[in-house]
């Protein structure tokens, strides 16, 4: 099974990483990548598609500006935004995003009006509503990437402590995409025997702050952007449960309207993703302390929320 076309808005660092893993994979028979800056995405489109007969895939990738090449995608990945720069606030970046997340949401609605939208910029959290409110799409076609990244983050810090495979390392990491992410110890197996029975608490503890502040370890090696492999990856993940109608079980930021005691926000939590995009969320147990962190990172994404004026 794969998409007719599936297009990815930002040629960056993620986008790009995101269009090349997308044909490889050939999830879509074209793969089509848009960007405001001139040629890039042209250009990087035009480079993959050279790579195709060394890779062996057949999706056609190519690069626009406008998002008439767009028309009829049935996935968008939105990777669009800036960085942080110097003399520039939190508050500052996010409404820029916003206002670039507004306007890449109402050409997708435009262009695509039965799309599924895996929004990937951040705040990521809040990235995701400004979609939703802008398209006015139901909250099963559009999805946040974070917990897929968040948990294969918690999962890698894992299996290199203990010397196993990634493989049989199972793991939730739920919660908004920043510090106040919450990794589930209670439901963190290896091969179904359940950590706590292989590490020590004060070992576990340690990894679970790595991961909380596995974003910002990449950018204090990379200095001047931001981690694109995994987020890439794990962004493709999603696509290819959807794509391929797998009904897989992924921590994903979904749009809560009661679950797990939220409402109105969007968080990261236990989803099963298929055909149509959002098939389901499973609520499942917390523990007093996760659910008493899961709260508090709601109530994170609300103060985000509210500093957008959303
Ligand atoms: P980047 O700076 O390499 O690429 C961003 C691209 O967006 C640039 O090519 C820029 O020209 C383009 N762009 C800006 N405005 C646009 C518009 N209106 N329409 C189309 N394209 C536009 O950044 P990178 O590293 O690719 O990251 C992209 C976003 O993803 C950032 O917001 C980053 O924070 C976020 N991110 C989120 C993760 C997550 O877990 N949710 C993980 C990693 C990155
Ligand atoms: C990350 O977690 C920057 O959100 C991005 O790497």
């Amino acid at each position: 099974m794969s998409a007719k076309k599936i297009t990815v808005v930002g040629a960056g660092n993620v986008g790009a990483t995101c269009a090349q893993r997308l044909a490889e994979k050939e999830l879509a028979r074209e793969v089509v990548m848009i960007d405001i800056a001139e040629g890039i995405p042209q250009g990087k489109a035009l480079d993959q598609w050279e790579s195709a007969p060394v890779e062996g895939f057949d999706s056609r990738v190519t690069g626009s500006q406008t998002y008439d090449a767009a028309a009829g995608s049935e996935i968008f990945v939105v990777t669009a935004g800036i960085a942080r720069k110097p003399g520039m606030s939190r508050d500052d970046l996010l409404k820029t995003n916003a206002g670039i997340v507004r306007s890449v949401s109402s050409e997708i609605a435009r262009v695509a009006p039965d799309s599924i939208i895996i929004m990937v910029s951040n705040p990521l959290d809040v990235m995701a509503q400004v979609a939703l409110d802008t398209t006015g799409f139901p909250r099963e076609r559009v999805i946040g990437m974070a917990g897929v990244l968040d948990t294969a983050r918690y999962r890698s810090f894992i299996a290199l402590e203990l010397d196993v495979s990634v493989e049989d390392v199972q793991a939730l990491v739920l919660g908004g995409h920043g510090d106040t992410m919450v990794p589930l110890v209670s439901y963190t197996t290896i091969s179904g025997i359940p950590l706590t029975q292989l590490l020590p608490m004060e070992r576990i503890e340690a990894l679970i702050e790595r991961t909380r502040k596995g974003g910002a370890e990449i950018v204090g090696y990379l200095k001047t952007g931001s981690a694109y492999y995994a987020p890439s990856a794990a962004a493709v993940q999603m696509v290819e449960a959807i794509v391929r109608d797998k009904r897989r079980i992924l921590p994903c930021a979904a749009h809560l309207t009661g679950e797990y005691g939220e409402e109105g926000i969007f968080l990261g939590v236990p989803c099963k993703l298929g055909e149509g995009g959002l098939q389901e969320i499973l609520q499942v147990e917390l523990t007093d302390s996760e659910q008493a962190a899961l709260r508090t990172s709601a109530a994170a994404v609300r103060e985000t929320m509210a500093s957008l004026g959303a």
